[in-house]
């Protein structure tokens, strides 16, 4: 089923709101490293749709997502980006305290405020790790990471645990670069469904990956998603701009796979390759109806990233000058989403983005069919 899909998905505010509410707001969202927050009391700020959170790893090693509000009278308990925690967090404005679980300790006069006020709990999120990523869900009663990501994980490898084979607990990031794209957060997502645009516009992962010469990449095929991989090309080493691997075959992965790439989209917010010798984790946060930043980062094993000589930038490159290629043209159709010529034809290299479409659908209006007119704009 084709579902409604009017150019003010891509420009309006309202609608944007929206998807923050029953999508970013209701759903897994990949947003930090774990490492990141190693040591008990340390802390990482990230943003959940609307929300501005606090991960913070508590003495018992598990992770706490706060969210970054005084439950007295709403002050932001903190402004640095990251950092460490002693054992409690102390609200600068009235000195409400909060301990790293969230619970109100203690506050100036607390003896003679009313007792319900002990239970102003800072409000938490749902926090799980995977893949070496903390993610997030605002939803308390949300089920599982799984729930969300295993058909996509199924539709993409089948039965193959493909993401387990890179140990990407062990590693580390390398390299990250983020983007500021001025272009809606879908622009973008559809853009990474297909491959149509790959012989086009993008010359030297074909060289690398000279399968996506045909328009088809590892996420989309003609009959369904291709679970092998694409092969990288005979006279590459690696997948890096010079063709040339920058570290040794990550140990879990099979012979069968050692000259392989596998892509998936893991939907609302993460873009995940994965490579003999590295993994590539992308993640969107929308920003405003025309304005995502995109994170990227390449994860590599600490043994490589320690060895003399050592550097990311080559594999990094491919992806950062295949990216900038996407964002340009992200913006291009941004550009004219408010025309009211604006409308689209789809190859069947694109199908992915009628599946991409109607997962969005689902999530903005579950009891309807199609989308009420009123409702769009
Ligand atoms: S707003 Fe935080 S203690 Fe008053
Ligand atoms: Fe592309």
């Amino acid at each position: 089923m084709t579902v409604p899909w009017p150019p003010t998905y891509y420009t309006s505010e309202k609608h944007l709101a929206l998807e923050h509410a029953r999508i970013f707001e209701k759903s897994w969202l990949c947003v930090a490293r774990a490492s990141q927050i190693a040591e008990p009391g340390s802390f990482v700020r990230v943003r959940a749709g609307r929300e501005d959170l606090i991960l913070v790893r508590k003495p018992d090693r598990q992770v706490r997502a706060l969210v970054n509000l005084c439950r007295h009278r709403g002050a932001a308990l903190c402004t640095e980006q990251q950092g460490r925690f002693k054992n409690s967090i102390r609200c600068p404005y009235h000195g409400w305290s909060f301990n790293l679980d969230g619970h109100l300790t203690s506050a100036p006069f607390l003896h003679d405020l009313p007792p319900e006020t002990k239970e102003r709990h800072l409000f938490t999120a749902q926090v799980t790790e995977w893949l070496g990523y903390l993610w997030v869900n605002l939803d308390p009663s949300a089920p599982p990471l799984m729930d969300q990501i295993g058909p996509l994980l199924q539709h993409r490898f089948g039965n193959a645990d493909v993401p387990s084979r890179y140990g990407c607990e062990e590693l580390e990031v390398a390299k990250e670069i983020t983007y500021d794209v001025a272009a809606n957060w879908k622009i973008l997502y559809e853009n990474f469904c297909e491959c149509y645009h790959c012989p086009t516009m993008h010359p030297e992962i074909c060289q690398i990956l000279p399968s996506w010469r045909t328009g088809y990449g590892t996420v989309s095929g003609p009959e369904g998603p291709k679970l092998e991989g694409s092969l990288l090309a005979d006279d590459a080493t690696g997948f890096s701009l010079s063709g040339k691997a920058a570290a040794p075959t990550l140990p879990g992965v099979p012979p069968e796979d050692a000259r392989t790439f596998h892509g998936i989209l893991l939907w609302p917010n993460v873009h995940l390759m994965f490579i003999p010798d590295h993994v590539m984790c992308m993640r969107f946060e929308p920003i405003a109806p025309h304005r995502t930043r995109v994170i990227t980062q390449s994860l590599f094993h600490p043994e490589a990233i320690r060895t003399p000589g050592f550097t990311p930038d080559d594999a990094a490159a491919l992806v950062d000058v295949t990216a900038r290629e996407d964002f340009e043209a992200c913006e291009r159709v941004q550009q004219t989403t408010g025309s009211s010529y604006f409308e689209e034809f789809h190859t069947p290299h694109e199908s992915l983005i009628l599946d991409f479409r109607a997962w969005v659908h689902d999530r903005l209006y579950p009891d309807t069919e199609h989308t009420p007119a009123e409702r769009s704009a």
